[in-house]
């Protein structure tokens, strides 16, 4: 596999799922350009990849992400910010077609809190915290906070985290307000062990179906109940043409398991 300079990536579950971890511990994972490109680069891959049905996406040490690296952007002006990637390409964790589950460990703040909401499923960590304490830099969400937070966690809470830079939310909060699908208690090998696991049921479906079911329910993210009724209704009749709906009910008609060909 492919060497990176900020993140570790492996396959697991048999080479079903991709790994990756961030890995700047030093600076809790700061989102310098040069790990968002590494990022990007590994996601395409795996998404790309024949083997690979799920993503696990975590940090090394005490941290998922501690957000924008504070350093890299100090003295950056607006024209940079304009005509450079950063931050928009990290719009293109959006592109990808599989799930990525977010283990979040530890501090999932700004930019690393953004990270973890374009996610599909995040599980929390005992130690996991979330928060936008970008106000507190003269600056504000850059990367979906502002619009992704308010859908997860409301408009009141949403403004007083945005707002004060301060009110961040633990593993049970976060997990309270729906912003987190659960904690998962224990160590952090615990944690991303579990995060595997779920990433491994996930492998297990078929691909496609998976593909289009990630991409019915993001629909709702885009547009209006009826809009998003339509299309699950044309993406739910594709799933007709595919070999592996023909095998799913055949397999629970003759009450066996299904051999998914991902086709
Ligand atoms: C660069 C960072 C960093 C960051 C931590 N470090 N966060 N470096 N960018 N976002 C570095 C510290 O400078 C320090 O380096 C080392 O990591 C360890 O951090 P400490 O502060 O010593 O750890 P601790 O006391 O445990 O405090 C943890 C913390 C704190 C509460 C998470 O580090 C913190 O407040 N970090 C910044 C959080 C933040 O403001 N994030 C938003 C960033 S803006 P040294 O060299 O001193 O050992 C953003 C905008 C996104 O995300 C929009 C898109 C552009």
């Amino acid at each position: 596999s492919k060497k990176y300079r900020c993140i570790e990536v492996s396959a697991v579950e048999q080479g079903t799922v991709g790994l990756i971890s961030l890995n700047r511990p030093d600076v809790l994972n700061a989102l310098s350009e040069d790990l968002m490109h590494d990022l990007i680069d590994a996601l395409q891959g795996l998404d790309a990849s024949q083997e690979i049905g799920a993503i696990v996406l975590t940090g090394k040490g005490k941290a998922f992400a501690a957000g924008a690296d504070i350093k890299e952007l100090k003295d950056k002006d607006i024209v940079s910010i304009f005509m450079s990637p950063f931050p928009s390409k990290w719009n293109d964790i959006m592109k990808i077609k599989k799930p990525i589950i977010a283990a979040v460990n530890g501090y999932a703040l700004g930019g690393g809190c953004e990270v973890a909401l374009m996610c599909d499923i995040i599980l929390a960590g005992e130690k996991a915290v979330f928060g936008q304490p970008e106000l507190k830099l003269g600056t504000i969400p850059g990367m979906g906070g502002t619009q992704r937070l308010i859908r997860e966690v409301g408009k009141s809470r949403a403004m007083e985290m945005i707002l004060t830079g301060s009110y961040f939310l633990d593993a049970q909060e976060a997990c309270q307000r729906g912003l987190a699908s659960r904690v998962v208690a224990g160590s952090n090998a615990d944690l991303i062990n579990e995060a595997i696991s779920v990433a491994g049921k996930i492998a297990k479906q078929s691909r496609p179906a998976v593909i289009i079911a990630k991409a019915a329910v993001n629909s709702a993210y885009e547009t209006s109940l009826q809009e998003g009724l339509k299309q699950e209704k044309a993406l739910f009749g594709a799933t007709f043409a595919l070999a592996d709906r023909k095998e799913g009910m055949s397999a629970f008609i003759e009450k066996r398991e299904p051999q998914f060909v991902h086709k």
